[in-house]
């Protein structure tokens, strides 16, 4: 059941004709089963920053051919960002107590993405009679890659979109831990980030992925406590680095009715879509494969016009859908792991491996920094790989006196 308008839009949003997210409706179209494309060529998803201008120009014909399509066409660029709205603010919900079909915070979100980008692509590749076009990708783990690509801040261009923040043009680079703020991001402290979220924060497939999200099984889902790492960052904080701080939810990047408008998204998300191939095929880590999750279902419309249904459980392998990410280093592999702010205080672990400051009561107006020796000696080396480690934090209490 498709709701219009959205039910969950933010406050000042601007939805454009028609006032709803929701895909046309084409009548007489029922969806088709999705069909591995094996008799495609490999396409290859280069770095954003490295293309050549033969690239450019190639992207630039392909996503202003799209741009040009008429407003009803599924496949217009509009229609596409809308895609995003739908699956994201609660055009869709099912049943009759209309749970929200939401694609972030949940183990959805990886796949509900790599879908997305699949038939974004291939309507681009489409549009210019190249089945050899892949997006590229915005390789934001590398330092020669944190700032915009050349190729989507010229203005000539249709990659580009007036809709960023004026304090994070290039050559700035991306600031994870406080993406609001104009200062240049460090690029230590990114890969520490990047590894954190990859390796050693990432060791399951729930800590990963996010939590499951099943019909009938009444979840709050909350960016908080039901995402996973692969959405929580780098992914979470390049939204709103990227979107304008001059509009009122940061548009168009830093919400999430609106991101799709942006080119830049699709290159963002194909950077997270190669994060999670990285964790599967480098990493050695394993998806979820729970029913529940591998045969829920997406709808999308292809590159002619026909409205396709997906398992989400069908995209893990990317072999066959055609597509690869070109090699690139990752220093955040070697790099992200030894960082250590400097200069921050840090205190002697405590034997027992518990930590604790000490029985005072401070007050949280400033950091207060404990360090946790973990207990290595009582697990094996692929104990320690296999199992979750859960930092229990007590005592920490909210004194609401004194305020009015
Ligand atoms: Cu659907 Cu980057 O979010």
């Amino acid at each position: 059941m498709a709701e219009t308008p959205p039910t969950d839009l933010p406050d000042g949003a601007t939805l454009d004709s028609g006032g709803t997210c929701c895909p046309p409706f084409i009548s007489g179209t029922t969806p088709v089963d999705f069909e591995f494309p094996s008799s495609l060529p490999m396409r290859t998803r280069q770095a954003a920053h490295l293309v050549d201008d033969k690239f450019k120009a190639k992207y630039d014909a392909a996503l202003t051919a799209m741009k040009g399509l008429d407003e009803d066409d599924p496949r217009c660029f509009s229609q596409q960002a809308r895609v995003h709205c739908a699956w994201c603010n609660g055009a869709y919900l099912v049943g009759s107590d209309s749970m929200n079909y939401q694609v972030h915070y949940s183990w959805f979100f990886a796949p509900f993405h790599r879908w997305y980008l699949y038939f974004y692509e291939r309507i681009l590749g489409h549009l210019i009679g190249d089945d050899t076009f892949a997006l590229p990708f915005w390789n934001w783990d590398n330092e020669v890659g944190m700032s915009i690509p050349p190729i989507f801040t010229d203005t000539s261009v249709a990659m580009y979109d007036e809709n960023r923040d004026a304090c994070h043009q290039p050559p700035i680079i991306l600031n994870l831990s406080e993406p609001a703020s104009c200062d240049n991001g460090s690029v230590k402290s990114n890969y520490a980030t990047i590894y954190t979220h990859m390796v050693s924060g990432a060791t399951t497939a729930s800590l990963f992925h996010g939590a499951d999200y099943r019909y009938g099984i009444e979840k709050e889902l909350n960016s908080d406590t039901t995402s996973g790492q692969l959405e929580l960052s780098p992914h979470d904080m390049v939204h709103p680095w990227v979107g304008s701080s001059s509009n009122t939810n940061r548009e168009n990047m830093g919400s999430l009715y609106s991101s799709g408008r942006d080119p830049l998204f699709y290159s963002h998300h194909a950077n997270v879509d190669r994060m999670w191939s990285i964790w599967n095929d480098k990493l050695g880590r394993s998806n979820y494969t729970d029913t529940d999750l591998t045969n829920s279902k997406f709808v999308f419309y292809d590159e002619k016009k026909q409205l396709v249904q997906v398992n989400a459980g069908d995209c893990y392998d990317i072999n066959n859908l055609r597509y690869q990410y070109q090699e690139v280093d990752m220093p955040w592999l070697s790099k992200g792991r030894s960082f250590k702010k400097a200069g921050k205080f840090r205190p002697k672990p405590t034997p027992t491996g518990f930590a604790e400051s000490d029985d005072e009561v401070k007050s949280l107006m400033a950091p207060v920094t404990v360090l946790v020796k973990r207990p290595r000696k009582t697990r094996t080396k692929i104990q320690r790989a296999e199992q979750e480690e859960i930092l229990n934090i007590q005592g920490i209490e909210v004194d609401m006196s004194g305020t009015t």
